[in-house]
């Protein structure tokens, strides 16, 4: 059964460089390839979501220019509902340059542009497909008023929601999260978040249970190659790693997280659903790009089969 996945996030062109290492202020260096892409933490989350089959729509400013054509078709070529993505005059498109070093760790850039233009009246303006949504997720490349006001808002319709405090920003308030079922942070990001020191297992469940106290319904922080921990008012659950030959981590949070969201939309699972994303973003830092590197369902189920055990 697929779900229905309203996203109230951002969209960018990842401009992909991959390096030998980064030139010195002044100094110009030659790298040896080059990739762009669709990317943005939002669109990439949507993206993952619709590749394994969730019905997804997606609600986004692009800019005045021709990365945002093709950033519109970009989601209507995965089946994504353009309803609510609008074009906004005189602005770029969001932009993100990215380095990738041959480790496949990557520095990233990130530029908002018409993403800093997705304001409140636009989520009341998408009410009806949001209302109608299992799930609504965001993340943090637009405007925080927009993220508080989409929280109130999908408590009063009761739709369940989950937010992605990334980028990390320490404007980001707590207090105004109150009704929130999910938070996925990194364990820098829950540091920030909780102002609690996030370096040991105990450190990181006493940081995540603080923000339950605060009224956030569940946790689950990602630790990269380490996994993720799934945190509750009452249970502490360890999700594995799934290890691959790192090629490419651009999106690889992106990929757990909107496929999370698509797996529990379909079982109502949390635990499986995190054993099952945790896979999903394996496969992709298995592969060069970001939305790219994400896997059609029929893909990951030959991926799945081959990595058990
Ligand atoms: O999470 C990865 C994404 O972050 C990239 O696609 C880039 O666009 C930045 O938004
Ligand atoms: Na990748």
């Amino acid at each position: 059964k697929a779900g229905r996945i309203a996203v109230v996030g951002s969209n960018m062109v990842d401009l992909i460089t991959y390096i030998d290492r980064m030139p010195e202020p002044g100094e110009t260096l030659e790298a040896p390839s080059f990739e762009s892409g669709c990317g943005g933490k939002g669109a990439n989350q949507a993206v993952a979501a619709a590749k394994l089959g969730s019905a997804v729509s997606m609600i986004t400013k692009v800019g005045d220019d021709l990365f945002g054509d093709n950033t519109i078709r970009n989601f209507s070529d995965h089946g994504i509902d353009t309803r609510h993505v609008a074009k906004v005059a005189g602005k770029s498109s969001g932009v993100a340059p990215i380095f990738v070093e041959e480790s496949g760790e990557n520095s990233i850039l990130i530029v908002k542009g018409a993403n800093a233009n997705l304001l409140p009246a636009d989520v009341d303006a998408a009410e009806d497909t949001l209302r109608e949504a299992d799930l609504i997720l965001m993340q943090l490349e637009i405007p925080l008023e927009t993220i508080y006001h989409t929280v109130r808002r999908a408590a009063e319709w009761g739709v369940p929601t989950i937010l992605n405090p990334a980028p990390a920003t320490k404007e980001l308030s707590v207090a105004d999260l109150k009704s929130l079922g999910f938070l996925v942070p990194n364990e820098s990001e829950l540091s920030l978040l909780s102002g609690m020191p996030t370096g040991t297992e105990d450190e990181i469940l006493a940081a995540a249970r603080s923000l339950i106290e605060k009224g956030i319904g569940t946790i689950i922080v990602t630790l990269g190659a380490r996994g993720a921990r799934l945190v509750t008012a009452d249970r502490f659950a360890s999700i594995e790693p799934v290890r691959v030959t790192p090629v490419d981590t651009t999106g690889a949070g992106d990929a757990f997280i909107g496929s999370f969201a698509h797996f529990l939309a379909a079982t109502g699972d949390t635990e499986s659903a995190l054993n099952r994303a945790a896979r999903y973003a394996a496969y992709s830092v298995g592969r060069r790009g970001t939305q790219k590197s994400y896997a059609s369902a029929d893909e990951f189920e030959k991926f799945s089969k081959e990595t058990v055990g």
